[in-house]
């Protein structure tokens, strides 16, 4: 029995090698790929012929009526039907332009602040809407600095429940967002102006919901906090705050 398995093992050994070679061998034939390798896929490369298109063209031309994102151009078919005319017209709708407060977060040569529009629950949705999609992979749904990203390696993501945060000018704020700061990247070419402005204001709500003390609740809603430990109106779990405790925990 015993001499069997030897055998048998040995022969399996020098046929696993003979097929599969020592390890770090350099092959002279095809390797047996068992499932296939990634560079051989379904794929076209840049400025090469495409026989799927009838113009043998690899390289798809932008669809006919397409406008840059952001762009005015004058004449153009579009410009008075499908596109909402604010986000045309409107220099909100725009990214930078202007060397004013509003596209740059400057007054002079210091950091502005204060909201260069109404702050509206309709600038507020939109500004939760736009830091969920650009922003809360990497700073958290609740400002943390805990969003998958940091789960992933991503060190240093700025936490904005520290002081330093609370305490920044929102034009600086803004400058980060279009410019970026060390190793985060840029996001002037990919947020407008009017919604850097409104994540900005969705920042402060966030911070203002991890902080805050009972005279900043107006003075008729004190009472019903104080008595049911939640305000009129709320939901009935403190959602944002409870989810960003199970984050943190995941996290360390
Ligand atoms: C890919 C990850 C990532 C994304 C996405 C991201 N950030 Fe950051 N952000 C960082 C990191 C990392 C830092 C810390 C940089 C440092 O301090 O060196 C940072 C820092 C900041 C700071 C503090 C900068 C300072 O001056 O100290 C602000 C404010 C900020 N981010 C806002 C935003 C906003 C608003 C968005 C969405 C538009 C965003 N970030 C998207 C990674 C990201």
């Amino acid at each position: 029995m015993i001499k069997n398995f030897l055998i048998i093992s040995i022969f399996v050994t020098v046929i696993t090698i003979a097929l599969l070679g020592f390890q770090g061998q350099r092959r002279q034939v095809t390797a047996i790929e068992f499932f296939g390798d990634m560079k051989r896929q379904a794929k076209v490369k840049y400025q090469k012929p495409s026989g799927f298109f009838s113009d043998g063209r690899a390289a798809r031309p932008p669809v006919d009526g397409t406008i840059p994102l952001g762009y005015d151009i004058p004449g153009h078919p579009m410009q008075n039907s499908e596109v909402p005319k604010d986000d045309i017209d409107s220099p909100l709708g725009e990214f930078s332009a202007g060397t004013d407060y509003l596209n740059t977060g400057k007054m002079g040569e210091q950091w502005g602040t204060g909201l260069p529009l109404p702050v509206t629950a309709e600038l507020l949705q939109r500004g939760q809407k736009e830091f969920t999609i650009n922003c809360s992979v990497c700073h958290g749904a609740t400002g943390q600095g805990n969003g998958i990203t940091s789960k992933y390696g991503l060190l240093g993501i700025a936490n904005y429940h520290q002081d330093k945060y609370r305490q920044m000018a929102d034009g600086q704020i803004f400058n980060t967002i279009t410019h970026g700061f060390n190793t985060m990247m840029a996001y002037g070419d990919k947020v407008t102006v009017k919604d850097r402005w409104a994540i900005i204001a969705y920042i402060r709500a966030l911070q203002k919901s991890q902080n805050s003390r009972i005279e900043d609740v107006p003075e008729d809603q004190r009472a019903a906090l104080e008595h049911e430990g939640k305000p009129e109106n709320a939901p009935s779990q403190p959602a944002p705050a409870q989810s960003a405790k199970t984050e943190t925990k995941q996290t360390r």
